[in-house]
């Protein structure tokens, strides 16, 4: 097992705000829950039935779905031949989880497909350039960013705020940020293991190296983390959304994820990485070289991070 992060003694503090249902509707966790050690595993030993698993590739058409995303304009140049498909396909062919969360992932497909699409894409991204960042522990890294289910927790949240192509109010952002901890929750239940990694990651992909990130705005600074951090952080930058309607251009994406490395919120050996293998001449991480020259535009019809209601907020305690 991996150890916990450094900022795990925060974990004590962490609470929900709004219950956590499995997908068949039974309560897990009632609002207000103290996310403890304790009470995740009083939450799993409810859980007895046997945990019965499936393969990711093999679920509905995930494979072939996967397969036409990368096939798309923005992911063509990473995936640009036909040997890293097949070695990105070998290596996910192994991820095999639990049933109830393929069918929640599936779910998506269904009602919300851009967060289906979003899921695995970040998936096979993150799994590619972990070759790179984690080799001696790429077995690991498989586990923990293979399965797409960093945003799981999104399967809660209404989908007329997932979709809304307007500014956000304050309560409607509350609930789309509680996605970090339902998927934490979720995860931790669907795994049956209360330090399960790849719940970590669903509760911390929002958190940032700075501190400045969300839920908890700790200090990230784990590989394993950070990669996923800066694939979802791309991958919704390329993608159009509702308060988004023109996606950023790949290059302009690439600029806002290096200025985000500049001011010490993302991992700048991750950000490599991700520019490096958009290159057509890729090279060894340490000879890669970023300008830090800004000369893309960013969509001009970018509602990402607006309050509607912002002024009208009390501070948070
Ligand atoms: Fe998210
Ligand atoms: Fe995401």
């Amino acid at each position: 097992m991996l150890p916990e992060s450094e900022n795990e003694h925060a974990m004590s503090e962490l609470i929900i705000e709004y219950p956590v249902c499995a997908t068949e509707g039974r309560e897990l966790l009632p609002a207000q829950t103290v996310l403890s050690d304790e009470n995740l595993k009083k939450m799993i030993s409810g859980n007895q039935s046997p945990i019965r698993t499936g393969r990711l590739l093999d679920f509905g058409s995930i494979k072939s779905d996967i397969l036409e995303f990368l096939d798309q304009d923005n992911y063509l140049a990473v995936f640009d031949n036909r040997e890293t498909r097949q070695r990105l396909m070998a290596r996910m062919m192994k991820t095999e989880l639990p049933l109830s969360l393929l069918e929640s992932i599936y779910l998506f497909r269904e009602y919300d497909f851009y967060t289906y699409r979003h899921l695995l894409t970040v998936s096979a991204l993150s799994t590619l350039l972990a070759e790179y960042l984690v080799k001696d522990r790429i077995s690991i890294m498989d586990d923990i960013v293979g399965p797409p289910s960093h945003d799981i927790g999104k399967i809660a949240v209404p989908i007329d705020i997932l979709n809304k192509p307007t500014p956000l109010t304050s309560d409607e952002h509350n609930i789309l940020k509680h996605h970090t901890l339902t998927g934490y929750v979720l995860l931790c239940y669907y795994f049956r293991d209360p330090v399960n990694i790849t719940a970590r990651v669903a509760r911390d992909h929002h958190e940032r190296r700075d501190g400045s990130g969300y839920p908890r705005g700790i200090r990230i600074d784990d590989t394993m983390i950070e990669l996923v951090i800066v694939t979802d952080i791309y991958d919704a930058l390329i993608s159009s959304r509702p308060y988004r309607p023109s996606s950023y251009d790949k290059r302009t994406a690439l600029e806002e994820i290096t200025r985000m490395a500049e001011i010490g919120q993302v991992s700048w050996n991750v950000v490599k990485v991700l520019i490096n293998q958009n290159r057509k001449k890729r090279v060894s991480i340490g000879d890669c070289l970023v300008s830090l020259e800004k000369r893309g535009v960013p969509p001009p019809d970018n509602l990402y991070g607006i309050i509607a209601d912002k002024d009208l907020c009390k501070p948070k305690k």
